[in-house]
């Protein structure tokens, strides 16, 4: 099948990155949100970074246009029904995730290739609520998606060998490279990511060391180029702590525990730097 139609469901971190490197790519992309504010934010945002790319010579201007001109919004998700490959990237809760799928299946092509950016849901048990899930996969972009080479493609235990082909082809196509994950909670990058933040709060909350301390010892003690407190506020506190209980539930090993200051802060409201505080203070 011949991929062109692009359609992205959540405007927010990872879709409109998802839509700036489709649409980079040549890809003609519909971006959906229930919100108009999300959506021009998103376009902000996508142009913001694709000027960044221009000003550092990583792309031309012409591309830069041409990038814009392939991206579109829409508030009704129906319109999607054009899409060759749909990727949800809403909201990290699988009723949300659930309730979406239900509303988009009937507007459909038969032969659309459905797929999930979910950063720790089973994949086996989104596809298996919809009416397709041989073409269904977890299609998993990093964040900042413009910068970051991997994408984890996770397969649902009914997932088929086309499919899977299909979107092989498509990340390359991005200029990225693909790391096949098995369907287990969090897949691979969080799976060993996340247990690393946690431990990083712990760290904290024993009084180990401070934000400061912890961050520089990763950074110039390993090479990270960001400390995990930074890159905790970074990725979403709320996004942590929920991937961390997806590890506990779904392995059932106290060693997943969620840091109990971690849950006070997304308890807080403070969740990093979507909320302008978490771990640092960016007010
Ligand atoms: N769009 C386009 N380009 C961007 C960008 C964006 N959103 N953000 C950064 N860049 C570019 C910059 O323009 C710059 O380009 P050049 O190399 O051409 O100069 C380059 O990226 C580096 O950026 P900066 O110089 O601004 O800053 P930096 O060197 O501190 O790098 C960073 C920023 C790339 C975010 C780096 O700190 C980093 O790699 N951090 C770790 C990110 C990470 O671990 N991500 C994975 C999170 S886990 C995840 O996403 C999975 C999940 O499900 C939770």
């Amino acid at each position: 099948m011949d991929i062109q139609n692009i359609g992205i469901v959540g405007a927010g971190q990872m879709g409109n990155g998802i839509a700036h490197v489709f649409s980079l790519a040549g890809y003609d992309v519909l971006l959906n949100d229930i919100s108009q504010d999300a959506l021009n934010q998103a376009i902000v945002t996508i142009s913001h970074n694709l000027e960044r790319q221009v000003s550092r010579g990583k792309i031309e201007q012409s591309e830069m246009d041409a990038a814009l001109s392939r991206i579109s919004t829409t508030l009704k998700l129906e319109d999607l029904g054009v899409s060759d490959l749909v990727i949800e990237a809403a909201t990290e809760r699988e009723d949300v995730k659930n309730a979406i799928f239900e509303r988009l299946l009937p507007h459909l092509k038969p032969e659309t290739i459905l797929t999930s950016n979910t950063s720790s849901i089973s994949i086996t048990r989104l596809a298996s609520r919809t009416d397709r899930p041989e073409k269904f996969m977890g299609f998993h972009f990093m964040n900042p998606v413009p910068v970051m080479k991997l994408v984890e493609l996770i397969r649902g235990i009914a997932t088929d060998e086309p499919t899977y082909h299909a979107l092989l082809k498509v990340v390359e196509s991005l200029g990225k490279t693909a790391a096949s994950a098995e369907d287990f909670p969090a897949f691979i990058v969080n799976r060993i990511l996340m247990p690393m933040i946690n431990e990083a709060v712990y760290t904290l909350y024993e009084g180990v060391g401070s934000v400061k301390s912890i961050d520089e010892s990763m950074k110039l003690g390993a090479n990270h180029p960001m400390g995990p407190l930074e890159l905790a506020d970074f990725i979403g506190l709320d996004t942590c702590l929920a991937i961390m209980n997806v590890l506990h539930d779904g392995l059932a090993d106290t060693k997943y525990r969620p840091c109990p200051l971690l849950t006070k802060y997304v308890e807080a409201g403070w969740l990093g730097r979507k909320t302008q505080r978490g771990f640092y203070d960016y007010r």
